[in-house]
């Protein structure tokens, strides 16, 4: 058995105006290539990335995308021949030239193709290969999003088991001209680990909006980033009843404001969606239907519409009494989610 990759993580984001249902469909789903709304290009010194064709609105479906193979988390063979074999299953050329096309890290020094073939593929693999439900695929189209840190990235990805697809969603409102990039890895952590990190895994030194801070922001970013992170172990220990329920939604809400403050948007429909389990679980209806209404929002801009992990969050904020966690713990009335987050949602049809 061997460990493949240190697999990326699909991360969930998002901020939405309006409240929808969750069956509408995708009105803006790309269908072809030359409607994405993006083309690849050469960036000056940093390889190639993709750049936006026009203006794109936050929640808009930018990429859906098939893999081109996916490999299950553990295998019984040697991992190159293994990745070898299943890229010459790929039909088409150009798929296959997509994949060769894609950068790779291999330390210490750079392959000669010709000469290792399996080898490059394999560093092509572990260099490009993004988590798809239990395994991991390939997406060459989705491999060109470079890398931002926190507030710098705007596009989030989702792998839809159902579809068998990867979904790219816009996490904010991106202008004509502007990069589009993803992130890699949990950048809620200080500028030098997130470098240390991506340069091992990734051989870049990140020169991203965010890392690019300087002086008293830098500072203030990588404060804000590390209290996040330790809000969230915090949180944590209310699954072991450490803290109250009281705590735990008032740790939801100072890692709403840090976010705010960093414009860091990323993962906010899980977080609400644990302020709904965490209000279910104390017995407070009214605080499981605000917080299960805030993950609904930001889960269709961070998941699109249909995603499963919606319909759990529209059931819990229909029927609170029925949430699995309900009635857990003792019943308390807990927190409401931060003022002005709601804004826009309208009234759903639960009420
Ligand atoms: C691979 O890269 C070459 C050189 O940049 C380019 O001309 C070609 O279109 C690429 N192929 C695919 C399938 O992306
Ligand atoms: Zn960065």
């Amino acid at each position: 058995m061997h460990l493949l990759w240190l697999a990326v993580p699909a991360v969930v984001v998002g901020l939405a105006y309006k409240f929808y249902s969750a069956n509408e469909p995708e009105i803006h789903a790309p269908q072809s290539p030359s409607l994405y709304p993006f083309v690849v290009a050469d960036l000056p010194g940093r390889g190639k990335g993709l750049v936006a064709t026009r203006d794109i609105a936050q929640g808009e479906l930018v990429l859906r995308e098939p893999p081109l193979f996916l490999v299950p988390p553990s295998i019984s063979e040697e991992p190159a021949p293994l990745i070898w074999r299943l890229l010459q299953m790929v039909s088409a050329p150009a798929d296959r030239e997509a994949f060769l096309n894609l950068s790779y890290v291999h330390f210490p020094e750079v392959l000669d193709p010709a000469a290792y073939p399996e080898e490059v593929a394999l560093a092509i693999f572990q260099t490009n290969a993004v988590k798809a439900g239990d395994g991991v695929g390939i997406f060459p189209r989705m491999a060109r999003i470079n890398h931002g840190c926190s507030s710098a990235f705007n596009v989030v990805y989702t792998w839809r088991e159902r579809e068998h697809a990867l979904f790219v969603h816009a996490l904010k409102n991106i202008r004509k001209g502007q990069e589009l990039l993803t992130t890699y890895t949990d950048t809620k952590r200080s500028r030098q680990e997130r470098r240390s990190f991506l340069w091992q895994q990734y051989g870049f030194e990140c020169a991203c909006a965010v890392c690019s801070l300087h002086a008293a922001a830098l500072q203030a970013s990588d404060e804000r980033l590390t209290r996040i992170s330790r809000h969230y172990t915090y949180l944590a220990t209310w699954g072991h009843g450490k803290i109250n329920g009281v705590e735990a939604i008032s740790t939801i809400n100072k890692i709403w404001e840090l976010e705010d403050e960093e414009g860091y948007w990323s993962e906010r429909g899980r977080l609400a969606a644990d302020g709904a389990w965490i209000a279910a679980a104390h017995s407070d209806a009214a605080a499981v239907r605000l917080w299960a209404q805030l993950a609904i929002k930001w889960y269709i801009i961070e998941l699109g519409h249909g995603s499963d992990l919606i319909r759990e969050v529209e059931q819990a904020a229909g029927y609170p009494e029925q949430h699995p966690a309900w009635g857990s713990r003792e019943p308390t009335k807990i927190g409401r989610p931060p003022a002005g987050s709601l804004d826009g949602v309208l009234t759903t049809n639960h009420s």
